[in-house]
């Protein structure tokens, strides 16, 4: 495989975020007196290799325009185009970047709302996927003893948590590959590209991540990822 120093770069936030029970869609949350989305942009721009995001919007996004993003006028590309669904949306913005992308330039996909990301394993994956020939995800092994629910919310079995990791972002694959899985695969039950990339019967990466890389997602994760900042910053 040709390698390729070129990484593009998109951030789905097209996400209503309906289990966070706030009006204002989680990445415009205030974290640290900042939109969570800016401490998102800001960790990936620090890596060299990631110079431009494309930042994917709902057509309809009435909150983005609400700051102040001046300071991201070379570095950021939004265009209106999310879809139904987190799959369509990140589809989108690879037709979007379709015109200027080779087939073999890696493209890094991840949440708008993983404010934490840690540079160590921003770094780690794209040191570990340069040559791989599929690309790869940060990923952390289940900890937990895990549970099978039953409908009365009793446990109906407990699963074995051997070979088991949870999935996070960044995921990078190559551009040419990324478009034909998501083009492949029916958007339902696709939370992430990896699983696209898996429909086609190959086997993406993992790359050790962090349990610091959470993803905002309850309205109790905003102290914590606050916490998390903090920490990133006396380090
Ligand atoms: O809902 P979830 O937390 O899994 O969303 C993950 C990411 O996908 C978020 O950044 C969200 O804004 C984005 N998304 C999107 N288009 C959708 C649904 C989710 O861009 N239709």
């Amino acid at each position: 495989m040709q390698q390729s120093t070129e990484c593009r770069v998109i951030i789905p936030a097209a996400g209503s975020g309906s289990r966070m029970q706030s009006e204002v869609p989680k990445q415009y949350l205030l974290l640290a007196g900042k939109p969570v989305l800016q401490h998102t942009l800001d960790a990936l721009l620090q890596h060299p290799a990631m110079r431009r995001v494309l930042l994917v919007l709902a057509p309809d996004d009435s909150h983005f325009d609400r700051f102040d993003w001046s300071t991201y006028a070379k570095s950021l590309v939004v265009a209106r185009i999310g879809g139904d669904s987190r799959a369509a949306s990140v589809r989108n913005g690879l037709r979007y970047l379709q015109p200027h992308t080779a087939d073999s330039d890696w493209v890094l996909v991840h949440d708008a709302a993983r404010p934490c990301l840690g540079q160590a394993e921003l770094q780690r994956l794209f040191a570990e996927l340069q040559p791989h020939p599929v690309g790869g995800i940060l990923a952390v092994p289940v900890a937990d003893t895990l549970k099978r629910a039953d409908s009365a919310q009793h446990i109906e079995a407990t699963v074995s948590r051997a070979h088991l990791w949870q999935a996070q972002t960044p995921q990078m694959f190559r551009y040419g590959l990324l478009l034909r899985a998501l083009q492949n695969a029916a958007d339902e039950g696709v939370t992430d590209e990896a699983s696209a990339v898996e429909q086609l019967g190959l086997h993406p990466a993992l790359v050790m991540g962090s349990a610091r890389n959470i993803k905002i997602t309850l309205p109790g994760d905003l102290p914590f990822a606050e916490w998390i900042l903090q920490q990133k910053e006396m380090r």
